[in-house]
């Protein structure tokens, strides 16, 4: 397939554009630093940034499925997402490219919580969400909702905490809610459950959770 990828330069990024080589997938990806990314002599480089619509459709021009792991590079408010995944919609739209597997957060719906105890639901929501993870959970908000709007094949894959562990290859999967006491998973383990999306329609148009 011919992937455009945005976020290829950040954790879960890096670990989808190594897998994207191993499955010989060819890959686009958007870059606001070439020269200092890895892999960039193996992908077609788009220079440029999520906020600009102009390097955004000429990432996802040609593309079968985007693949995106976008996101905040801190915990302020950066509106990578509220700008960046417009875009990305509108691109698609222009282009005909119809599917996209985004990595999203726990955090993006106000049911997420609903299988936690009662502590930690207090715990996550007052200490984490209200306060430390306040915009990158606004921002999840946003991006859940630019693109369950769309009639675009979506897929939003919703982890809690991720972790740079080696794969367990299990972990639990949920179309309803955070599975009970999940609070981590390996960025590898949420790699290879995006990647198994390219070739699996069960979680289209859908939000889920994935957790240890
Ligand atoms: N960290 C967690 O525990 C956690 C938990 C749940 C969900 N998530 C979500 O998972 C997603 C990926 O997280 P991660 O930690 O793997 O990613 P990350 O290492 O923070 O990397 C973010 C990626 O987005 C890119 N990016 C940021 N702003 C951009 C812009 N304006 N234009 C183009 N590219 C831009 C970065 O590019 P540069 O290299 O140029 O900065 C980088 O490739 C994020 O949406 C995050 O909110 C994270």
């Amino acid at each position: 397939m011919k992937i455009a990828l945005f976020g290829a330069s950040g954790g879960t990024g890096t670990l989808l554009t190594n897998r994207c080589f191993a499955s010989g997938h060819q890959v686009s990806a958007l870059l606001r630093s070439p020269d200092i990314f890895p892999l960039r002599e193996k992908v077609d480089v788009i220079y440029g940034d999520a906020c600009d619509p102009h390097a955004v459709l000429e990432t996802v021009r040609g593309a079968d499925v985007v693949l995106s792991a976008l996101g905040a590079r801190s915990l302020g408010k950066e509106d990578v997402l509220e700008r960046g995944v417009p875009n990305i919609v509108a691109a698609m739209q222009q282009t005909g490219v119809h599917r996209i597997i985004a990595l999203g957060s726990a955090g993006a719906l106000p049911d997420s919580l609903k299988k936690q105890p009662f502590y930690r639901r207090w715990i996550v929501q007052k200490i984490l969400y209200n306060t430390l993870l306040r915009w990158p959970v606004a921002s999840q908000i946003a991006q859940y909702a630019t693109l369950s709007a769309t009639d675009l094949d979506w897929t939003i894959v919703m982890p809690p905490m991720l972790r740079n562990t080696t794969a367990r290859g299990r972990y639990r999967i949920d179309g309803e809610a955070l599975p009970r006491n999940g609070s981590s998973i390996s960025r590898e383990d949420v790699a290879d459950f995006m990647m198994q999306q390219l070739t699996d329609s069960q979680w289209i148009r859908k939000g889920v959770y994935i957790s240890l």
